[in-house]
């Protein structure tokens, strides 16, 4: 009997890049795949633990979920990825009703754990390379596309999970690396997004990532490439300058800055400085035309003064960021910050985090501001949600662009004259 599996993916791109990827093992072997968990005979949660949130609501959908196999008993639950390789057997204190827990390494086994029911509940946590071997994409048109080029990462960022739930840093070979692309372009995806924790200190042999990216530009069919996430202390010239002179390198740099203080970046093990990333950017800026710089933030590490705190205000006023991700700091057990002392009571945190948001979002406002009057290249790939007439995608610098045209624009890329715009979103016309 074929088996019906719905899968949903919580996190990063990397598990949204894994989950693809198990998608397609699972159909190569014969099993057919469901968007809706009534009709699924296996469900599978691929999950994400880098802040407390993010593993509650994993769980909670977990709970939820349970009851289609309340009502069935032969429906078989798994909860994958991060937050599986994080509690383990825990987990099945937590959840009984599971059947499967399977770690980041895992999770591309699940044909083989699915064939040996008998064993379950089943746990199983152990690192594998399987990751490295080909695994042909999904058979789907998509317009853009992950490619992971990495997988885990060895910074030990002192708050950080992932090293722990993801392994050491490994690169995969820039030849799999290549074929993948041109596996992808030759299905209709018109760009791709090379991922990984840490996408500068990409190695291949003599391959540094810029080569990486001047292959990709050379020698595959995809129009357009970006990549995250860089790390302040490894991006270097090369990248920058690559950036500036390969046409299908979009321009925009993901590169999380953390805080502003330079006490806090310190503890937190970064391994740069404020000044030292001010003159990153200045360099990168001047480099790269038009360049779009977004990055993640953290408040109430422990320890974070107001000092510190102004300390981050300031260098994001400075930087002036087209958007960005902004987190309340989260202990996490097991990693170096949670054994640290002085933390931020809860609605300190939740104060910082909001003046900081108001001060982005109005940074975000001015800049695309800015952008009115001006053409902007942008990738079709859907309808706007709010407006069916209108058409959704991306900007080179990676902004929502939203398109009124009567014309099917789907799966184009369309210069459009931008004539309006918010801290989120710009608003256009194609321009002729
Ligand atoms: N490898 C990437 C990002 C990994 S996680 C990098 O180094 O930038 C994505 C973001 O989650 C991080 O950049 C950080 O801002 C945030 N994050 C990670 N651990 C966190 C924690 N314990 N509490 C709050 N935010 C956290
Ligand atoms: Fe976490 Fe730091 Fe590695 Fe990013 S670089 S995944 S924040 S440890
Ligand atoms: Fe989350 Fe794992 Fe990504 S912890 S952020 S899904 S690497």
């Amino acid at each position: 009997m074929i088996k019906n599996i719905y899968i949903q993916a919580f996190g990063c791109q990397m598990n949204v890049y894994d989950s693809e990827r198990l998608k397609s093992i699972l159909l190569s072997k014969g099993y057919s795949l469901t968007e809706k968990p009534s009709d699924a005979d296996v469900i599978v949660l691929n999950t994400c633990c880098v802040r407390e949130h993010a593993e509650n609501r994993a769980m909670g959908r977990l709970a939820e979920l349970n009851k289609f196999k309340q009502k069935n008993p032969e429906v078989i639950l798994a909860l994958v990825g991060c937050a599986a390789q994080k509690s383990g057997g825990k987990l099945l204190k937590k959840a009984p009703y599971l059947d499967l827990v399977l770690g980041t390494s895992q999770i591309f086994h699940l044909p083989h754990y699915l064939d040996n029911k008998k064993n379950f509940p089943l746990v199983s946590l152990a690192d594998s390379d399987f990751f490295f071997s080909d695994i042909l994409p999904e058979r789907k048109k998509q317009f853009t596309s992950y490619v992971a080029i990495s997988r885990g990462c060895d910074n030990y960022c002192s708050y950080c999970i992932v090293p722990y739930v993801r392994g050491p840093e490994r690169h995969r070979k820039w030849e799999q690396i290549l074929r993948e692309v041109q596996c992808l372009s030759e299905l209709g995806c018109l760009e791709v997004t090379l991922v990984g924790q840490n996408v500068d200190s990409y190695k291949d042999g003599k391959f540094d990532f810029p080569d990486l990216l001047q292959k990709v530009n050379d020698q595959a069919d995809v129009k357009r490439i970006r990549f995250m996430t860089s790390h302040p202390k490894d991006l270097s010239e090369k990248l920058m300058d690559k950036m500036a002179c390969l046409p299908k390198v979009c321009e925009h740099l993901h590169l999380p800055l953390q805080s502003g203080s330079n006490e806090i970046l310190k503890r937190m093990n970064r391994g740069y400085t404020s000044e030292e990333y001010l003159a990153l950017v200045e360099k990168a800026k001047k480099k790269i035309d038009n360049l779009s710089i977004t990055t993640d933030l953290i408040v109430g590490f422990p320890g974070e003064t107001e000092k510190d705190f102004e300390e981050t205000l300031n260098l994001v006023k400075m930087v002036e960021f087209d958007s960005s991700f902004m987190f309340r700091y989260s202990p996490r057990e097991g990693t170096q910050a949670a054994k640290f002392e002085n933390d931020v009571p809860e609605e300190e945190k939740l104060r910082r985090l909001h003046i900081l948001i108001q001060l982005q979002r109005e940074l975000s406002f001015q800049k695309n501001k800015k952008l009115i009057g001006k053409v902007e290249e942008v990738l079709i790939d859907g309808k706007s949600k709010r407006d069916k007439k209108s058409w959704k995608g991306k900007s080179r610098g990676n902004k929502m662009v939203i398109v009124r045209d009567d014309k099917d624009l789907l799966g184009s890329i369309v210069p459009v004259k931008i004539v309006d715009s918010d801290s989120f979103t710009l608003f256009g016309e194609v321009f002729h």
